[in-house]
């Protein structure tokens, strides 16, 4: 396709110009191969616009019909692949308006009356974004399901829980499943709330001082599905924050996954043994032929990395800028794009990598003994029968010690006469509180691990996601 532009690349605004920019500096200036991606929302924000524009007396009704009518199809056109986008225009604003005015002369020429770029891309970006943050959100419902549906085949799943990388004490698989999900729920609404708050339809805003023609705003926010305007030029052509917001979101869900990769990684040693990952997400090496590796949550843990670096860039780029437009904000698609593209690819992967995982249920349950992992709960015993919980703490820290200089695995092993010379209280009950299935149980307050309070946390996930997405 081509489109109305002279041989020296001035675009359709060359203004007081005598002569048309050098082709490097076009070149150095261009953006549509990455804001190309938002064509569908700026043609519907040219659409409300348009509209608005008739129905107010601004531009004659039946102009207004026709660029509307026009942008619908230049829109089913690019959709259906019969119109691709030309990348030599400079931005996919002018891509849009280049190719109206291509089809139907200087009625196009009208669409941009009492708009500037500076608050059409703030409304592009919004947009799209609207989109973008809802097929994220579906992301994390899908892989907090996901998560789920292992953890409630699990919930009587032994394995140790650690701290500093210690094993410290029985929990469940199910109960540590759950625990990745509740990041994701505030995943999820952190970006809802990012989304609230870029709910303001910032068109007429114009370059920065609005318009003197009598725009009718609230009519094309409400046709686009705003709640609110914003309601001071200089700051809706200035503002980012909604990127920045979304950035740190995608920033601390990518915390999230690379975490969970971490211990991806480290359950699928031969050390561990925990996880088995399916071949099909998992890689092999080209020297060693006995290798099965856990490249993608690698990557993802890698990837993570990019995400931060994304929001670092923007909040650099703006931080020195004055009010109100300044052209380094066009760089903030860049990072936009790429952290939103990773973070999803990101999401999409480690959904199917963990789905398709098999679990060593018998190393699990072998790691919540020979660590003393149950040291607490004989503690607890001990308290239970009256004992103040520092000494409780000091006896069962002095049978953990005779254990080990006896070299015996677990405190369960030790004979009775010398486990009862640590204390009066201790009786031959003490032998039932020390089993891993007896520690977990014993946890049955609501967050912790014992099956029943897991189903509640389960209960509780399944709210959510059924709640969130209905
Ligand atoms: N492509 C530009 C951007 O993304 C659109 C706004 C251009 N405005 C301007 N005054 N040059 O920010």
């Amino acid at each position: 396709m081509s489109f109305e532009k002279n041989d020296n690349h001035a675009p359709l605004w060359s203004g007081r110009f005598k002569e048309g920019p050098d082709a490097d500096a076009v070149a150095f200036e261009t953006s549509i191969n990455v804001d190309a991606r938002m064509v569908q929302d700026d043609i519907r924000g040219s659409i409300a616009h348009a509209e608005m524009l008739g129905r107010r007396g601004i531009i004659p009704l039946e102009d207004a019909d026709l660029i509307a009518k026009t942008l619908s199809r230049i829109a089913e056109d690019i959709e259906t692949g019969k119109l691709n986008i030309d990348t030599s225009a400079e931005d996919i604003h002018s891509f849009v308006e280049a190719v109206l005015t291509d089809r139907i002369g200087d009625v196009g020429r009208k669409l941009h009356t009492g708009r500037s770029r500076n608050d059409q891309i703030a409304l592009d970006e919004r947009l799209y974004l609207r989109r973008a943050l809802t097929e994220l959100q579906d992301e994390i419902l899908s892989l907090i399901n996901t998560l789920v549906s292992v953890a409630e085949k699990h919930t009587g799943t032994l394995m140790s829980g650690y701290t500093h990388m210690q094993r410290a004490q029985p929990v469940t698989l199910a109960h540590h499943l759950c625990a990745w999900c509740w990041p994701l729920t505030r995943d999820y609404g952190r970006l809802g709330d990012a989304l609230k708050r870029m709910d303001f339809m910032p068109l007429g805003s114009g370059a920065l001082a609005a318009s003197g023609l009598p725009l009718d705003r609230r009519q094309v926010a409400s046709s686009l599905g705003f709640s609110s305007l914003t309601l001071n030029s200089l700051d809706a052509v200035s503002d980012r924050d909604y990127c920045l917001e979304t950035l740190s979101a995608l920033s601390i869900l990518m915390v999230h996954l690379s975490r969970y990769c971490e211990e991806v990684v480290l359950w699928s040693t031969e050390e561990f043994g925990f996880i088995n990952l399916s071949e099909n997400w998992s890689t092999g090496s080209s020297i060693m032929p006995q290798k099965k590796n856990p490249d993608f949550a690698e990557l993802i843990r890698g990837r993570s990395g990019r995400v931060f670096g994304d929001l670092i860039a923007l909040l650099t780029m703006m931080k020195g800028l004055p009010l109100s437009y300044d052209r380094d904000m066009q760089e903030d698609k860049q990072s936009l794009f790429s952290a939103y593209d990773t973070t999803l690819s990101c999401l999409k992967v480690f959904n199917k990598m963990i789905g398709s995982a098999s679990w060593n249920v018998s190393r699990m349950k072998a790691s919540c003994t020979g660590g003393h992992a149950n040291a607490t709960d004989l503690a607890d015993y001990l308290v239970r029968k009256g004992m103040p919980f520092r000494t409780a703490h000091g006896v069962a820290a002095s049978v953990v010690r005779e254990c080990i200089d006896s070299g015996i695995a677990d405190m369960s092993r030790l004979p009775f006469e010398r486990f009862s010379a640590h204390s009066d209280l201790i009786g031959m009950d003490v032998y039932g509180v020390l089993s891993p299935e007896a520690c977990v149980s014993a946890r049955n307050i609501p967050g912790g691990p014992a099956p029943e309070a897991v189903a509640e946390q389960i209960k509780a996930l399944k709210d959510f996601t059924g709640k969130v997405s209905s």
